[in-house]
């Protein structure tokens, strides 16, 4: 008889030892390596022998017209849709991510609702809450009357069982993948390995039967998703739900898309009655501006296709310790750091004494490099005490020689500015080219010594 081994699987990252240890080698977490018999799942293959296995090649070309463009199931709610890159793509699988109470069950009965009043088939498997909350929840959103299967399971046998025993749903979501467990792997639920396998599972069912298969994954406060981090590689795509909990709005975010963009965001608004949309979100991250606090600069962003304006709020103090103190929210620390050193070394701006506190309004986090003008902006008018321009938007990335550099996008960003009643932008005289004259547009050249920048009006 073969004998059974055990191996040891972080339960953060997913990566297998030998022996155990108190810290995993790969991610660094403490105390998540725990011991898992080895399976049929993960250990040596069945010996195969070449001459019975079926396989068939396809020439590329002849797939051309067969598959233009993904079938999808749009679900009618823009900001869902705009994520997923125009609705659901029959067959795929994908994972929303987020922390506990953000607001993803909230969201996937909403859609669910939406697709079976228009006459899909949808499965909502609930591992977390009995049907009997699920419909309560359903009740509380005025979603009681959609014809939406309810199962509360967390045996993938079962759930697989239950799902062929009817016609093929549409639209199968199952809440959470934390919650489910097979047969197939032998280690307890909720391990990293009982999570990977039956992610699996469930991914060969969307492939087989051309469902589309959401996973709900929690996350852990550090961002990552946990265990459910191994299922990343696993699905077509990823989609984090962020947001600050004590704020009613909520991020979508698209991190993975094999069938659209990434980096698209969908913003919803926690209400009473469930999410709601939030069209235009810009509103939302300008924060109140009277004009005349200093430190305060308007960047003209984008997420995705769509442009965004946001408040960057900087505050430069004396340190009154002997180091000085950066802090950061919503923005990469080392690009403040590189910000400050070319405000140094260029403008003569010196803040080596000075505690410098950086805020992105309204909990957003950015990633775009377009954001460097209007942070050197806010820093500098922090320092100087003198307000910014009620009118002005700020957008350019920042190299370390002082220049500052042209970034995508500049008409889309100056029309949003202009739509939200922006008079004036201070921009890289690289994207004046895109910046269109048309509407009356104005350019000027700053002479400010060293930078390359231009004002429109
Ligand atoms: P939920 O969807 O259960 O979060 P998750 O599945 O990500 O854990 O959302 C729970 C939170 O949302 C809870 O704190 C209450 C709030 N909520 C509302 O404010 N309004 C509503 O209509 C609903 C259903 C929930
Ligand atoms: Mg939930």
């Amino acid at each position: 008889m073969a004998k059974r081994s055990s191996r040891f699987v972080c339960q953060n990252c997913g990566s297998v030892t030998s022996r155990w240890a108190g810290r995993c080698d790969a991610c660094g977490e403490w105390n998540t390596i725990t011991e898992e018999l080895d399976g049929g799942v993960g250990g040596a293959p069945p010996a195969v022998s070449v001459s019975n296995r079926r396989g068939r090649v396809v020439p590329l070309v002849a797939l051309s017209g067969e598959a233009e463009e993904a079938p999808r199931i749009a679900t009618g709610i823009a900001e869902l849709d705009r994520v997923t890159g125009g609705g659901f793509v029959r067959g795929s699988v994908l994972l929303v991510g987020g922390d506990p109470g953000i607001g993803k069950s909230t969201l996937l009965i909403q859609a669910a609702a939406v697709l079976a009043r228009a006459g899909h088939g949808v499965v909502y498997v609930s591992g977390e809450e009995s049907v009997g909350q699920v419909r309560l929840r359903a009740e509380r959103l005025g979603l009681a009357d959609a014809p939406v299967a309810l199962a509360a399971e967390t045996s993938v046998e079962d759930i697989l069982a239950t799902l062929a025993a009817g016609p093929i749903p549409a639209f199968v979501v199952i809440d959470s993948i934390q919650t489910l467990w097979t047969e197939l792997a032998e280690s307890a639920p909720g391990t990293v390995t009982q999570v990977r396998t039956s992610a699996q599972a469930m991914v060969r069912f969307a492939k087989a039967s051309g469902a589309t298969v959401v996973l709900v994954g929690h996350v852990t406060k550090d961002g990552q998703i946990a265990g459910p981090r191994v299922v990343e590689h696993m699905v077509d795509a990823v989609l984090y739900f962020e947001g600050d909990g004590a704020r009613q709005f909520r991020v979508l975010r698209s991190v993975k898309n094999r069938f659209g963009a990434t980096d698209e965001i969908g913003v919803f608004e926690m209400t009473g009655r469930g999410l709601g949309e939030v069209a235009n979100p810009s509103e939302l991250f300008l924060g109140e501006r009277d004009g005349r606090s200093p430190g305060m600069a308007v960047f003209a962003g984008m997420e995705g296709s769509r442009p965004l304006l946001i408040e960057i709020q900087a505050l430069v103090v004396p340190t009154s310790l002997g180091t000085a103190r950066r802090a950061v929210v919503g923005w990469d620390g080392n690009r403040l750091s590189m910000i400050l050193a070319v405000l140094e070394a260029h403008c003569g701006v010196r803040l080596g004494q000075h505690d410098v506190h950086l805020n992105v309004a309204g909990g957003l986090r950015i990633g775009e490099p377009a954001a460097d003008l209007a942070v050197a902006a806010a820093l500098v008018s922090s320092l100087s005490g003198v307000p910014l321009p009620k009118e002005s938007v700020y957008f350019g990335e920042v190299g370390l020689s002082g220049a500052i550099r042209p970034v995508p996008r500049a008409e889309t960003r100056l029309k949003e500015a202009e739509r939200l009643g922006f008079r004036a932008a201070v921009m890289p005289t690289g994207n004046l080219g895109d910046a269109g004259g048309g509407r009356g547009r104005e350019a000027s050249r700053a002479a400010a010594s060293g930078l390359d920048l231009a004002e429109i009006e």
